[in-house]
């Protein structure tokens, strides 16, 4: 995880680098560092802790001087989170610094013989070990920086976008990649870098993305040189021109993002269906799944691998491609299924789901399933990640950039697509009928405005999580379409308000979670009209039988729960198929209000990240 973030130009280093350095915080906020070139001097600030806590710490001198410039922020692998284990790192002799996202996972073995060579080290971290290894290299070859790295690189296991200066080769930036994603903007007589291209969408939109074995040396005023760390052959730079805006990354009155991600959630929606279903015409056009669907219908089954909430958007498609397109479909944890031995053959389709693109277990999970001849067709929110270029072919979920480190949009939009592809092979499979089609098509139309409706909801649900705030646990129970969402509703407060929760199929309640229910225990219920209510409400009973406290998410006009629960949350009628979409948003603001009234960091929940790019 970690966010690397460089500058090389006529600009001043410091504010591009502190302010990219913000944009990249959701990869990871244990510590952060930079390290300036004045033009004389190698000036290192690093720090446990956020960016601002870097920012308060630099000494004033160091915020005036230099053109060249790399920074970190830390999501702590080996080496406890402190001042020491703190990116950037320097080799030995102090002439190197080196910024890293990644595991180099033999870095023991290399430490060893280093330390034979008389190399010392300062911190825990494999970092250091690298940079010191670059030094070695560089010394004992007599070579140039970009050598240097691109031997060292090539005695390292493991997985790494990294950007190391040289004081005594100032004039540039060597970086390179395997694993961990690494974007270069391209200005005019300058160069950004960064793990994403937030931190550099305001100077330039023309971005060169590294591909995985390769490095490239950034030189001052001149040019960038793309090479093959394995067989040092030159690669065209492919420079491409994003077309994210600025104001899609930053906050737009909300308090934090992932208050405004919720409620992006029916334009999401909508630019996720848009102009690929067609009511008018009744049909859906996808071009990724028209151009294959000779692999989908006769696809055995569809394994879908994916992690976290994708892995929630996964079951959810579960149920709609099983009930729908009558296709088998098993779900997997990406990092299970990796180190399994699955049975994958030809005749299978996986689907990998990722909201980043960048989970590295899921990316190996592709990998793997690809090497057994499977078709692997890849759900990614965000344009060119490794995922999305990994994949045989993919849809986007088009919600635009989710920050907030707890999943919002990524999932509603995920399922979004995820329907759409179970629809159109229905369709194509004869397993659903012209009107039923057409009827689907309608009600999917309308979940945005349905989602608004839940939205409107916003202030009664701040009201019962204050009511709630101060619990030590919470039980989710849904059945069906919904037992997924019990799963996310959990997941979604665990992660940020560090509640513990658990997400359980309603039914299963009586088999241990019931045990746990006293007067003391709040549950979720996802009770809405068409998904086996009446087995639901008799598993209210039982919950009311023992004094819980119940918080029944049901349909507009319910009666029934209304009855039984202390509180109920109403959500629009739609089809059982879609309701995941609606009873999703009132968990997710749930979370929201009782991790902001307990006041905990809603956007960087501690230990977690954004984009896990390591096993
Ligand atoms: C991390 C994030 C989760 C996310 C999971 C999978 O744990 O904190 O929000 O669901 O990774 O990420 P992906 O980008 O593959 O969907």
């Amino acid at each position: 995880m970690c966010g690397i973030v460089g500058y090389i130009g006529p600009r001043e280093a410091y504010p591009i680098i502190i302010e990219g350095l913000k944009r990249l915080e959701y990869r990871g906020y244990d510590s952060a560092g930079v390290a300036l070139f004045d033009g004389t001097d190698l000036k290192v600030c690093k720090t446990k802790g956020k960016v601002v806590d870097l920012e308060n710490k630099l000494p004033t001198n160091i915020t005036n001087t230099g053109h060249i410039g790399i920074g970190h922020t830390r999501w702590a692998t080996h080496g406890v989170p402190n001042d020491v284990n703190s990116h950037p790192h320097y080799s030995n002799s102090g002439n190197l610094v080196i910024i890293h996202n990644g595991i180099i996972e033999n870095y023991e073995a290399l430490k060893k013989e280093l330390i034979k060579r008389g190399f010392t080290f300062q911190s825990d971290t494999d970092t250091e070990v690298l940079v010191n290894l670059i030094e070695d290299v560089k010394n004992k070859e007599n070579v140039k920086l970009g050598k240097a790295v691109q031997i060292a690189l090539n005695q390292v296991i493991g997985a790494y976008a990294i950007a190391v200066f040289d004081k005594t080769q100032p004039k540039e930036i060597v970086i390179a990649r395997l694993g961990s994603p690494l974007a270069v903007g391209v200005g005019k007589d300058e160069f950004f870098i960064a793990s994403d291209a937030s931190p550099f969408l305001e100077y330039t939109k023309d971005a060169i993305y590294l591909e995985d074995e390769e490095m490239a040396i950034i030189r001052l005023n001149r040019d960038i040189k793309i090479r093959k760390i394995k067989d040092d052959s030159l690669v065209d730079p492919y420079v491409q021109t994003l077309k994210l805006n600025l104001e899609e990354i930053e906050k737009g009155g909300f308090d934090h993002f992932m208050l405004k991600e919720i409620y992006e959630q029916p334009r999401a929606i909508t630019d996720t269906y848009r102009g690929r279903l067609n009511r008018q015409e009744a049909i859906i056009k996808m071009s990724s799944v028209e151009d294959n669907m000779k692999k989908f219908l006769n696809a055995d089954r569809i394994i879908i691998v994916a992690c976290g909430t994708s892995w929630h958007a996964g079951l959810v498609a579960e149920y709609i491609f099983e009930d729908l397109a009558r296709i088998p479909v098993e779900v997997e944890y990406a990092s299970e299924f990796r180190y399994r031995n699955p049975i994958i053959t030809e005749k299978d389709v996986v689907i990998a789901i990722s909201q980043s693109g960048e989970t590295a277990d899921t990316l190996a999970a592709i990998k793997l399933a690809k090497s057994k001849g499977a078709f692997v067709f890849g759900v990614c929110n965000v344009v060119g990640s490794s995922i999305a270029r990994e994949t045989d072919a993919g849809a986007y979920t088009h919600a635009g950039p989710e920050i907030g480190v707890a999943s919002t949009k990524a999932f509603t939009t995920q399922i979004t697509v995820l329907y759409l592809i179970a629809l159109r092979l229905a369709r194509a499979k004869g397993t659903i009928s012209s009107s039923d089609f057409r009827h689907h098509l309608l009600e999917l139309e309308m979940i945005p405005k349905k989602v608004e409706k839940v939205l409107e909801s916003n202030e009664h649900i701040k009201y019962i999580a204050d009511i709630y705030k101060d619990v030590h646990n919470f039980l989710y129970l849904g059945r069906g379409y919904n037992f997924p969402v019990a799963l996310e509703g959990a997941l979604k407060l665990k992660e940020i308000s560090y509640i513990h929760a658990e997400g359980y199929p309603a039914a299963e309640m009586k088999h241990g979670p019931i045990a746990l229910i006293d007067e003391n225990m709040p549950i979720v219920v996802i009770a809405t009209k068409k998904g086996h209510y009446e087995k639901v409400v008799s598993n209210i009973q039982e919950i009311k039988a023992r004094k819980g406290k119940i918080i029944g998410i049901v349909t507009e006009g319910d009666v029934d729960v209304r009855e039984l629960a202390d509180h109920v949350i109403e959500v629009p009628e739609t089809l059982e198929s879609l309701s995941p979409l609606l009873t999703t948003i009132p968990l997710q603001l749930l979370s929201y209000h009782i991790a902001v009234l307990i006041g905990k960091n809603v956007d960087q929940p501690r230990n977690l990240a954004k984009s896990v790019t390591v096993e």
